[in-house]
């Protein structure tokens, strides 16, 4: 009984240069999320983008734009991601001191609020924040950089989350090294929705909705 799952293209493995006809090419090809990796150079050693792309990239897809901070302190920047058109924004459990308040203030902000976790941090540390959220992402690599290798422990950690979330329908998405090889083993524990960066942007825009329906077809194998 395998659900549907979503495919969120990362936006990190795009061509930076044309943005937004990349975002318009995935969202033809069939993306069900546009995921956008938000880096300082000090919650993770890498730095990417900020409010104003996401305001930049917003009018050229109406689909759900799913934002991932890797900043810290993230409580006084939601805001902004929030008014630049994000419609989920996800942040570290490891980089507010207090998280409650920054999920909080991304539902007042009339979003949905998602809480994630590095690899090495025990999924027991957002136990506390699970009433207070609408996704919970794994990540199967260190956050930082796309293109790594997924991370196989990963795998427990999604069943162990699922577990955590009982019947709460909160889905659960998965970060990091994601492509047909492995999203049948993804998804049957327990994830339903998968990013995938460079996975999808692999060749150019017309082999994206090829890249996107390999990994859907693989996650939705019984
Ligand atoms: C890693 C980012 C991921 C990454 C995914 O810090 O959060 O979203 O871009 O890229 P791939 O699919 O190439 O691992
Ligand atoms: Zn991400």
């Amino acid at each position: 009984m395998n659900r549907p799952v979503l495919i969120a293209p990362s936006i990190l493995s795009a061509d930076f240069a044309r943005l937004g006809e990349e975002v318009r090419a995935i969202d033809a090809a069939g993306a069900d999320w546009i995921h956008v990796d938000i880096m300082d150079g000090h919650f993770v050693p890498n730095i990417t983008m900020g409010p104003n792309v996401v305001k930049a990239i917003r009018p050229h897809t109406s689909k759900t734009l799913d934002v991932h901070l890797m900043i810290t302190p993230a409580a006084p920047y939601v805001g902004a991601f929030a008014d630049a058109g994000a419609d989920r924004i996800t942040v570290h459990v490891e980089a507010d001191r207090d998280v409650g308040s920054v999920l909080a203030a991304i539902r007042a902000k009339g979003k949905k609020a998602g809480i994630t976790l590095k690899p090495g941090t025990p999924v027991s540390a957002i136990a506390p924040f699970i009433a207070l959220v609408d996704l919970v992402l794994v990540m199967s690599v260190e956050p930082g950089f796309g293109g790594q290798a997924f991370m196989s422990a990963a795998l427990p950690r999604i069943a162990e989350v699922r577990a955590m979330l009982g019947a709460r329908d909160v889905p659960v998405e998965v970060d990091g090294g994601i492509g047909a090889a492995n999203a049948r083993d993804v998804a049957h524990a327990g994830a339903s929705v998968l990013v995938a960066g460079s996975s999808v942007f692999r060749g150019d825009a017309s082999e994206y909705a090829r890249n996107i329906s390999a990994i859907r077809d693989a996650a939705e194998r019984e």
